[in-house]
């Protein structure tokens, strides 16, 4: 395996209650903001103890951050935290308020001329407003790592920096029961593609990495499908949150090569479509699968072997078989796993290369095999 220095200072506090210990976790002196979505918050009863642990703060809320949170929205949320001088802010909701609550703390005390290069241009942020965040939709590991996924118009573009890391996390799993059948499975499967992209590259001895990336896709293979069946059950809901955490938190990431195919096609599909993140991932993972089956070839067989029992039959059977198992899985979660399934065709494909050209995805994957041409096969695969 690979060197590496491993360090993920946020705190987690996890369980039933927990959102009153952000009391004492935000220093008293602090002005601080809150930031939420759509108001999903205001009627499950997620901002009453937000507003009952801050009563002892001064402090403010701005609402409306989007799924897929859009930059003149978060500018928004810039601009009246200069003008009121917040410095202190607490997202309350899923990954899209995580994530635009960061692109916030980072803009807010940017120096350069355009906060947008930030991600476009992929700036060096040097510092940000300390954040912390109550999470309530389990998916995207936002709440424990320093990345980010920022949209202006549709152009989906992601920055990391341990400065927006957020200090601290809630997750009660009780404040995700209000959550449609489709937002809980979305969490599932981008849960499960976060594991795959750090996972299913190639060997390189890490045991460790290997086999809890292999047990969070268990986790998630067995509780996934219960959540959709049994929605009040407490303890599937815990197991989903925590695996969610630990699928993308730097931990199962360190020493090891990464993809992130999936996720790159992924989020031009969201940007020109608008399709929800985790139903990108499920129609591009199988493609990238079995476009990539050679350069894969040996973790592909690891992960059949482990996560499906499969090991009969020649290699490029058994390859088959992972890549069929995989798709019956997302099937089971009700995603779609085609372009066909969300009404996309050639044309489409057109659009989604050229937009990874102008984006700079031409070398995508853990070897950087993935031009252009390679991501319309993947695609054309995907259809
Ligand atoms: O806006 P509100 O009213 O809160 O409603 C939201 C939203 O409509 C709703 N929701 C959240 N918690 C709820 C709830 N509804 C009822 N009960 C609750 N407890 O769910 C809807 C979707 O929320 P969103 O935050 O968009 O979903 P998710 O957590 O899946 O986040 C997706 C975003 O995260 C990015 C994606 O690209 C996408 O923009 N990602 C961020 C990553 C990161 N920072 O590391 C990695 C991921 O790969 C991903 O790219
Ligand atoms: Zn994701």
């Amino acid at each position: 395996m690979d060197k590496f220095t491993y360090h993920n200072p946020t705190r987690i506090h996890f369980g039933d209650g927990q959102i009153a210990a952000i009391a004492n976790d935000i220093p008293k002196e602090k002005k601080v903001l809150v930031l939420y979505g759509g108001g999903s918050i205001k009627s499950n009863g997620v901002y009453e103890q937000v507003a009952q642990a801050l009563s002892g703060h001064n402090w403010g809320e701005f609402a409306g951050i989007e799924p897929n949170p859009q930059y003149d929205t978060l500018m928004k949320a810039v601009e009246m935290i200069k003008a009121e001088g917040f410095d202190y802010l607490l997202a309350v909701g899923g990954g899209s308020v995580v994530d635009g609550t960061k692109f916030i703390a980072a803009a807010a005390t940017y120096e350069g001329d355009d906060p947008w290069h930030i991600l476009s241009q992929q700036k060096t942020v040097t510092h940000a407003l300390p954040l912390a965040c109550v999470l309530t939709l389990p998916a995207t590991g936002s709440e424990s790592n320093m990345g980010a996924v920022v949209s202006r118009g549709t152009t989906k573009l992601a920055f990391m920096t341990p400065h927006v890391q957020p200090q601290f996390a809630v997750l009660d799993p009780s404040t995700t029961l209000s959550l449609s059948p489709r937002q809980v499975a979305n969490g599932v499967v981008d849960a499960y593609v976060h594991v795959m992209e750090q996972y299913l590259t190639f060997p390189v001895n890490a045991k460790v990495q290997d086999r809890f990336a292999e047990g969070l896709l268990l986790n998630l293979i067995e509780e996934g499908p219960k959540a959709l069946t049994t929605p009040n059950d407490l303890d599937v809901r815990a197991n989903i949150m925590w695996t969610a955490t630990q699928a993308l938190n730097g931990l199962i990431g360190v020493g090891v090569p990464q993809d992130w195919t999936t996720h790159m096609i992924g989020h031009e599909l969201t940007g020109h479509y608008g399709i929800d993140h985790a139903r990108t991932l499920s129609i591009v993972l199988p493609a990238v699968m079995q476009a990539r089956r050679e350069d894969k070839a040996e973790k592909l067989l690891q992960y059949g072997a482990r996560i499906f029992g499969i090991t009969e039959g020649t290699a490029d059977e058994r390859i088959d078989a992972a890549i069929a198992a995989t798709i019956a899985f997302f099937k089971q979660m009700e995603v779609p796993t085609a372009l066909s399934d969300v009404e996309l065709g050639d044309n489409d494909i057109d659009v989604i290369v050229s937009s990874l050209e102008q984006n700079g995805m031409a070398a995508l994957g853990e070897h950087g095999k993935v031009t252009l041409t390679e991501s319309r096969r993947i695609l054309e695969t995907a259809r």
